[in-house]
């Protein structure tokens, strides 16, 4: 046998060692594509890259509103995922000022983010979380919130009224 036919002479050991480190190769491969896939959004995120977008949904009609009266009104949210289903939907408090001002409420209460509700009998939103109470205008009238309800801008657009959507940040 010359030396030309003993280096083509593949063993099943040969292959055994190559297919495992083709495998091997593989799995780092998949790995660091898998990694990168979950890091880029989370790396993005945390430098402010990625930012929300804002959007004005409409809630309703103008004439849907009464003067003095506080409402829940839902709308979707800016970056609505085709898989969210309910979830993309968020809502606030809407109050008719009068006959073309309005103020939106965000739900989230400014203490540990439960949603508020509001009691028009006292005139107050109340967390049921913690005792959180705030006034008609957002300002905390008492409890742990530390700071008043955060307020969406609100238009009237071809008459219908529309939010704003903005990220609601829950704390300071
Ligand atoms: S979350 Fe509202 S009072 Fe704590």
């Amino acid at each position: 046998m010359n030396e030309n036919n003993a280096s083509e002479t593949v063993t099943p050991e040969c292959r055994k060692i190559g297919r495992r480190r083709f495998l091997v190769r593989l799995s780092i491969a998949l790995g660091s594509s898998g990694a990168a896939l979950v890091a880029i959004p989370s790396v993005a995120f945390l430098l402010g890259l990625r930012k929300t977008p804002q959007i004005w949904r409409t809630v309703g009609k103008l004439d849907d509103f009464q003067i003095g009266s506080t409402v829940n009104v839902s709308f979707q949210d800016p970056t609505p995922l085709p898989w969210a289903g309910v979830t993309a939907q968020t809502a606030a408090w809407l109050r008719r000022e009068s006959d073309r001002q309005f103020i939106a409420f965000s739900m989230i209460c400014t203490h540990l983010g439960c949603p508020v509700r509001w009691l028009s009998e006292a005139n107050l939103f109340m967390c049921p979380c913690h005792g959180g109470v705030f006034y008609a205008n957002g300002q905390v009238a008492s409890g742990p919130p530390p700071k008043p309800l955060n307020q969406y801008p609100v238009r009237i657009y071809n008459d219908e009224v529309q939010i704003l959507t903005t990220p609601v940040s829950i704390t300071t």
